[in-house]
């Protein structure tokens, strides 16, 4: 397995959409498993294949406590929406910013497993908000996508400077 390097808002790549994935094969579950332990790394509850710069339509998500309950779901879609409700939300590729979200409280799933075989489920809670953020990055969506201009421009501007900041000083003299 291996650690993936995870993209950072406002890389443009985050913009690109996944898509759907046709053959389950020993390398699709290879990416899964090496974005499992990026995520478990991180940390982080949900990881999806945009975020490590790969177009297949692969989310895997962790939101049990013991950090051992992993659900890796492909081509995945919300057949329902339920209610609705605000939660604070952060995000792997957005780092250190957190923000309220309106998201459906109760949600229908459709998506296949690795196996490629289809599965069907319901998930309220931290489990909706979780599926509901991953499913947006394999369109190309952002959570701050949905704050104002200006907040996005200053997360931008602080992600940046951090950005430059972490670069290495370059070492020795220029010839
Ligand atoms: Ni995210």
């Amino acid at each position: 397995m291996a650690i993936l390097n995870i993209l950072h808002f406002p890389d443009p790549r985050l913009r690109n959409k996944a898509q759907v994935v046709k053959s389950f094969d020993d390398n699709l579950r290879k990416l899964a498993a090496d974005m499992l332990e990026t995520m478990y790394q991180a940390p982080g509850v949900g990881l999806a294949s945009t975020q490590v710069n790969d177009l297949r339509r692969l989310v895997v998500i962790d939101v049990s406590e013991s950090h051992d309950d992993p659900l890796c779901l492909v081509n995945p879609e919300i057949l329902e929406k339920h209610g609705e409700h605000k939660m604070e939300e952060g995000c792997l590729s957005v780092p250190g910013v957190y923000e309220p979200v309106t998201r459906a409280t109760d949600i229908k799933v459709r998506a296949q497993n690795l196996e490629g075989e289809t599965i069907e489920f319901e998930a309220d809670d931290l489990l909706a908000v979780c599926i509901q953020h991953e499913l947006d990055h394999l369109d190309g969506k952002l959570f701050i996508d949905n704050l104002s201009n200006l907040k996005r421009q200053r997360i931008r501007k602080k992600l940046e400077k951090e950005e430059r900041q972490a670069q290495p000083e370059p070492i020795g003299q220029a010839l």
